[in-house]
C-alpha cells in the first residue's frame, strides 16, 4: 500500500455527519417518521474518522448503532438536529445523510390522544431545511457541504435541481424505489452530482460506498489546500 494512501488524510479537521430519521410528534405516544436505518450515515462517520478527521454524528432514532470513535448526539426531531448541527459548528466537512421529516405537526398534542375524542385534524408545518440553511451559510460556513437525494424518479434531473436549489457543493443521489432493494438494504448504488457532473457508482456495500466518499472528500480538500 502507499504509504500516502495509508495515512489518515483528514488529521486536523472536523466532520459532521446527520444521519437517520427524525422523529416529529403527535401526542406522546406517537410521531410521523421518515424510513431510515441510519447504516449509510454511520458508514460515512466511521469512515471519515478512520481517515482522521474529529468527526461529530448527529444521529436521529436509527435502528444502526452509531459508529465507535465519533462523538454521538441523539435528536429526535428535525428542530433538534438543526440545532445541533448549529451547536456542533464551526465543521470543515459537513455531510448530510439524515432522512429528515419535511413536516411536523404544528398542533402536537401534549396529552395522548383518545379515540373517543372523535379523529383528530393533524396540521402540518414544513420544517427548516438544515442542509440548505448551512450550505447558505455566508460566515463560516464548511469548506465542503455534502446533501443526499433520495429519489424514486428522474433521481439525476432531482439530484442537480437539489444542488442548484441547496447550495451544497455535492450531492449524493440514490435510487429509492422500492424495486432497488436499496431502502434498508445492506448495498447502496448512487451517483455523485458535482458541479463537474454526474458519475455513477457501482451498487457496493454501503460501507464501500462510505469509503470511496471519504477518499473523494480527502482528495478535494487536499486540493483546495494546494
Ligand atoms: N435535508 C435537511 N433538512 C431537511 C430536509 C432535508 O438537511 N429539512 C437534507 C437531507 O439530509 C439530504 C438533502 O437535504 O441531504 C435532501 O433531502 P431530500 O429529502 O432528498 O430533499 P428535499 O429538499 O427535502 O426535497 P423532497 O423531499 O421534496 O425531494
Ligand atoms: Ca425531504
Amino acid at each position: 500500500i502507499d504509504a500516502q494512501f495509508a495515512a489518515p488524510r483528514l488529521r486536523g479537521l472536523h466532520a459532521l455527519v446527520t444521519s437517520g430519521p427524525t422523529h416529529e410528534p403527535i401526542d406522546p405516544v406517537r410521531y410521523i417518521a421518515n424510513r431510515s436505518s441510519g447504516a449509510q450515515g454511520t458508514a460515512i462517520a466511521a469512515a471519515l474518522h478512520r481517515l482522521g478527521a474529529r468527526v461529530t454524528f448527529v444521529t436521529g432514532p436509527a435502528t444502526t448503532p452509531p459508529p465507535p470513535g465519533p462523538a454521538v448526539i441523539r435528536v429526535e426531531t428535525a428542530a433538534e438536529m438543526h440545532a445541533a448541527v448549529k451547536a456542533a459548528l464551526p465543521a470543515d466537512i459537513a455531510v448530510f445523510a439524515a432522512a429528515v421529516a419535511d413536516w411536523r405537526i404544528a398542533n402536537a398534542a401534549s396529552s395522548k390522544m383518545k379515540k373517543g375524542a372523535g379523529r383528530p385534524e393533524l396540521s402540518l408545518t414544513q420544517n427548516p431545511d438544515i442542509l440548505a440553511d448551512i450550505a447558505g451559510m455566508t460566515e463560516g460556513r464548511p469548506s465542503l457541504v455534502v446533501g443526499f437525494a433520495a429519489e424514486t424518479d428522474d433521481v439525476l434531473a432531482n439530484a442537480r435541481a437539489k444542488l442548484a436549489r441547496k447550495g451544497c457543493d455535492w450531492i449524493v443521489a440514490n435510487d429509492v424505489s422500492p424495486a432497488t432493494g436499496i431502502m434498508g438494504g445492506a448495498e447502496n448504488a448512487v451517483t455523485l452530482v458535482t458541479s463537474d457532473g454526474a458519475e455513477d457508482w457501482p451498487r457496493a456495500s454501503k460501507e464501500a460506498v462510505a469509503d470511496r466518499l471519504a477518499h473523494r472528500i480527502a482528495e478535494a480538500l487536499a486540493r483546495d489546500t494546494a
